[in-house]
């Protein structure tokens, strides 16, 4: 047992000849938003796969919320899935659904849900995600930045304990970043699930992360508050710190 709600024990992950994650080893606690972090190609994402099993480690332990996943088949790993959902990239909505059908979908699924509370819960997630406007449409019709809104609404349909985010403020403009961001925010504020944002905004991220995880050349290189993270002294650290404070800046004189 542990009592973390996600933990890696010492995970290994390669693909063919690249070690991806050597000895990986971190937890998320309940209740806790986990910011993730790192370099383009570092296993961002291939540790959110692993923690739903749609990876499985070479070697090591993936524990979630107590139960080990490391070895789950596709069916022990269906109750997980439904209480730690993942908003992937580019939303994955139904095309042919509207806006409502497409949050009201997980709870329809569930089955057990009368059909007053199903539509009284997705009128409140369309107004919390703010894209109540939008309820009659089709995911063709909104933008990217507004069918991720959509997406989280429809990953909160569920009710789940956790949420995964993998990149929930890239491909769009810095003002809808900046909008999404401040959703990620207000749920967090609103109802403390423990989440994971897998993001490359540092300042998204400052604002989020009761913990950061910095993966670096296949390892863990950081792994605490971002105070400490702000404070550290290692080299690639104060690299990726810097280069971050250089964007801004150059924003400025481009
Ligand atoms: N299914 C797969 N088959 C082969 N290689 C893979 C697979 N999934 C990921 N990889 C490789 O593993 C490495 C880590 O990938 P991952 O997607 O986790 O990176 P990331 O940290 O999320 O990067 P980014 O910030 O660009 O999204 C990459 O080199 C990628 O090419
Ligand atoms: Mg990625």
């Amino acid at each position: 047992m542990s009592e973390h709600f996600i933990e890696f024990r010492g995970v290994w992950k390669s693909f063919d000849t690249q070690d991806v994650l050597r000895d990986v080893s971190f937890h998320m606690d309940r209740g806790e938003t986990t910011v993730i972090m790192g370099r383009s190609g570092v296993g961002k994402s291939v540790s959110l796969k692993l923690i739903l099993g749609f990876l499985k480690a070479d070697a090591g332990r993936v524990i979630v919320d107590g139960q080990d996943v490391t070895e789950m088949t596709e069916e022990q790993l269906n109750p997980i899935r439904r209480r730690v959902t993942m908003v992937f990239q580019a939303g994955a909505l139904f095309d042919s659904l509207t806006i409502e059908e497409n949050v009201a979908f997980p709870m329809k699924a569930l089955g057990n849900v009368k059909r007053d509370d199903v539509d009284q819960r997705v009128a409140e997630l369309l107004e919390m995600l703010e894209v109540t406007p939008f309820a009659e449409r089709l995911p063709s019709e909104l933008s990217t930045g507004t069918k991720r809104a959509v997406a989280i609404a429809r990953a909160l349909a569920q009710n789940p304990d956790a949420i995964l985010y993998d990149e929930p403020t890239t491909m769009v403009d810095p003002l809808m970043a900046a909008h999404t961001g401040g959703l990620i925010l207000k749920l967090k504020e609103a109802f403390h699930k423990t989440s994971v944002v897998v993001t490359h905004d540092t300042h998204l991220a400052k604002r989020l992360a009761d913990k950061l995880i910095f993966l670096h050349e296949g390892e863990v290189g950081f792994f605490g508050t971002w105070d400490e993270f702000e404070k550290s002294k290692e080299p690639f650290l104060r690299n990726f710190r810097l280069q971050d404070e250089l964007i801004p800046a150059l924003d400025v004189t481009g």
